[in-house]
């Protein structure tokens, strides 16, 4: 059972997680190309959206429109490294859903799937723990035109949410965008079209605002200095991950901080979820203050 440590929540990260760390030395290889083929320029330049803040007390996520169906409808959604696919409110879904809904029936684009799944979610939208399957969505499978940040692309696949639990009644926006590092759904179809295969987040505290999505790059206003790109280690597989020789709370660690560990980069939640050993000893150092300065190496 992990405990739960809030920090404020800024920070940005692209297709490689930007780093505070050591400068590392990329090499950079070049390759001819092969003989009568021509150089294929990339079709599509990057687009930022903004992003609107769920706050409830505190920060708890960040959400933005994408637009589904012919004629568009736009919904809000979450843009979630934790996970890989996309999912919104539809008006399959009735009284159980108190978000905005997609009505497939009025798409002349919209292929239905035919298929029923569910995902139950692990990481909490903040204040609420996760307690067995009291985040879980029940799913019926679908393609249809996506657009987000006014790229756009035809026949994505994507999931009708049909119930849900009580918990995401809570929920100012329709559903989850996936963003995790295996691309699909809308971010792999517009790499595909050329698309630089690469995104960032701005996530900010209300006070502060101007939470932002980039994709295809990164947006420049939001950052100074250079990112520093470290490589998933392998077996990372879909998921953001870097490996970390330890922790540091406001500047001091100890030993059961200073052991490696594998850290998540979940930007559908604003927990830092760690064992209940560390979670104590980050707590205590903390004095339970909200606004320690938590770092990892
Ligand atoms: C999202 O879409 C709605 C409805 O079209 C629009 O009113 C709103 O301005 C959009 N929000 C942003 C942040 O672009």
């Amino acid at each position: 059972m992990a405990l739960l440590v809030r920090i404020l929540p800024v920070f940005c990260y692209a297709l490689a997680a930007l780093g505070q760390a050591v400068p590392q030395t990329i090499q950079l290889q070049s390759r001819s190309t092969p003989g009568g083929s021509a150089l294929r320029r990339r079709a599509l330049s990057p687009a930022s959206e903004p992003l609107t803040d769920f706050f409830l007390g505190t920060d708890l996520q960040w959400f933005g429109n994408i637009s589904v169906g012919t004629p568009p409808q736009v919904l809000t959604v979450v843009f979630d490294t934790g996970s890989s696919t996309l999912e919104f409110a539809s008006t399959l879904c009735g009284t159980a859903c108190s978000q905005v809904k997609f009505d497939s029936t009025k798409s002349t684009t919209f292929v239905d799937g035919g298929r029923t799944s569910s995902i139950t979610f692990a990481t909490g939208v903040g204040v609420d723990p996760v307690i067995g399957s009291n985040y879980k969505l029940t799913l019926r499978s679908a393609k249809d035109t996506v657009s987000v940040g006014g790229l756009s692309a035809k026949g994505i696949s994507l999931f009708l949410i049909t119930s849900q639990t009580a918990k995401f009644n809570i929920d100012p926006f329709s559903g989850i965008q996936g963003m995790a590092a295996t691309a699909s759904g809308i971010f792999a179809a517009l790499v595909s079209q050329g698309l630089p295969s690469l995104f960032s987040l701005y996530v900010t505290p209300k006070a502060v605002g101007n939470a932002e999505l980039t994709l295809g790059g990164t947006d420049p206003s939001k950052f100074t200095g250079t990112p520093v790109f470290a490589s998933l280690p392998s077996g990372s597989g879909s998921t953001w991950q870097l490996d970390s020789p330890g922790i540091s709370v406001n500047g001091k660690t100890t030993s059961v901080l200073k052991t490696s560990r594998t850290i998540i980069f979940d930007s559908g939640t604003s927990n830092i979820l760690f064992s209940t050993d560390t979670a104590n000893v980050c707590a205590l150092s903390l004095s339970m203050k909200a606004d320690g300065v938590l770092t990892w190496t």
